[in-house]
């Protein structure tokens, strides 16, 4: 992880300079539609959406190029009609190498202040490098990657066209982010009711809503636009984790066994459940709480035993259900320019 910070604030400092010089040019700006219920997306300096980059980064996001052998493309793990995320508990990288995590939507991820489940890694641009140096992912080289996209003709003038600089580090980061920045999800059954108040939800999907927000305590940890507060925290899943949680990144014993919490949106599609998929259905990820979790010392103490009956159960699934967002895994502005 260290070693991904320092290439990271390299390849970011490096690009500062000319960034600004290309900001000058007149651009064709990317509008992004906000949902109704959502705040403004911010960008960091230098990179604001255009139509170009946001289309490099798209092509880029899509290419198995990016990998060591040219096999496995972001999309692999993060597929479109299943909101970005993966069905497999763990989804392979090159040569069907498994790593250790679920691959988590990536809906709305522009928002997230933390990446990844260790709640730590800050922003889009420093990400893209994770899953190229996994060893259980792409197994590759950033420079390696931009050496190939020179020897490409429409690489080289997309490129030029986005950032004013051949494809390179500081390129690829920003291109991929700012394709991410675009993968925005709030035309769900539950924003159609509540935001664009039309009365589009059944009566058990308005009872499911009504534990989810005034009986349980769900949204004490999944609140706001996003259903999640952006904060870190252990749910009971085990009494001991195989996985650290966000002291692999942070070395602090206090974020043993701590994950972020997970955005609920899409959440039917997006199974199976938690950082390392352990949990198949929904139902069974109720039941969880229902249980009150596992003992573990750093459990939050809004982890607390409740009991539902059979129908209040699935009226809690037919809500969550109505979170899945048909508009967004269907749109073709996200999908595979390839193709
Ligand atoms: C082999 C499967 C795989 C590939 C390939 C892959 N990812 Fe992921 N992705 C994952 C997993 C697993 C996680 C969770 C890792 C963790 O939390 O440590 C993840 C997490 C993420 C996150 C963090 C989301 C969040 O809300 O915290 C982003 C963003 C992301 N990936 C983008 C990408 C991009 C961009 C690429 C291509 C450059 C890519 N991924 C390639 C499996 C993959
Ligand atoms: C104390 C905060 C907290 C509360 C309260 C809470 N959750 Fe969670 N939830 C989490 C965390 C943290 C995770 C991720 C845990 C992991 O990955 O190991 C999670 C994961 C999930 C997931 C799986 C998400 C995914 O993409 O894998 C679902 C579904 C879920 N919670 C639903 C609920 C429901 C329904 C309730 C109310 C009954 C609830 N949660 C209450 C913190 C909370």
């Amino acid at each position: 992880m260290r070693g991904v910070l320092i290439i990271g604030s390299l390849v970011l400092l490096s690009g500062f300079f000319v960034a600004f010089n290309a900001t000058k040019n007149p651009i064709s700006v990317y509008e992004v539609d906000i949902p109704v219920g959502f705040p403004e997306l911010e960008f960091p300096e230098g990179n604001a959406l255009t139509q170009t980059r946001v289309e490099l980064g798209r092509m880029l996001f899509y290419d198995p190029i990016l990998s060591v052998d040219s096999t496995v493309s972001c999309a692999s793990c993060h597929n479109q009609t299943l909101a970005f995320a993966d069905n497999k508990v763990i989804s392979p990288g090159v040569e069907g190498r498994l790593g250790m995590r679920n691959a988590p939507t990536l809906a709305n991820v522009g928002y997230n202040p933390t990446l990844l489940f260790d709640g730590f890694l800050k922003t889009l641009e420093m990400q893209v490098l994770v899953p190229i140096q996994e060893h259980a992912e792409f197994n590759s080289n950033i420079v390696d990657i931009a050496e190939k996209l020179k020897k490409d003709s429409l690489y080289v003038r997309m490129s030029v066209e986005a950032y004013e600089r051949l494809p390179d580090p500081y390129v690829i980061t920003r291109a991929i982010s700012s394709f991410e920045r675009t993968l925005i999800s709030g035309n769900s059954k539950y924003d159609q009711q509540v935001y664009q108040k039309n009365n589009v939800m059944n009566r058990s999907e308005k009872r499911g809503m009504n534990l989810f927000f005034n009986e349980l305590n769900c949204v004490e940890c999944h609140s706001g636009f996003n259903f999640t507060d952006f904060s870190v925290q252990n749910n009971g899943l085990y009494e001991v984790y195989a996985d650290s949680g966000r002291q692999r990144a942070t070395k602090i014993e206090a974020d043993r066994a701590i994950f972020k919490v997970p955005t609920l949106r899409n959440i039917a599609l997006t199974a199976p459940y938690m950082h390392d998929g352990s949990i198949a259905t929904l139902e069974e990820v109720i039941m969880h709480y229902e249980s009150g979790g596992k003992s573990h010392l750093n459990k939050s103490e809004k982890i607390k035993p409740f009991q539902l009956s059979k129908r209040e159960r699935k009226d809690l699934i037919r809500f969550l259900e109505c979170l899945t967002d048909y508009e967004f895994i269907t749109n073709p502005a996200f999908s595979n320019p390839f193709e």
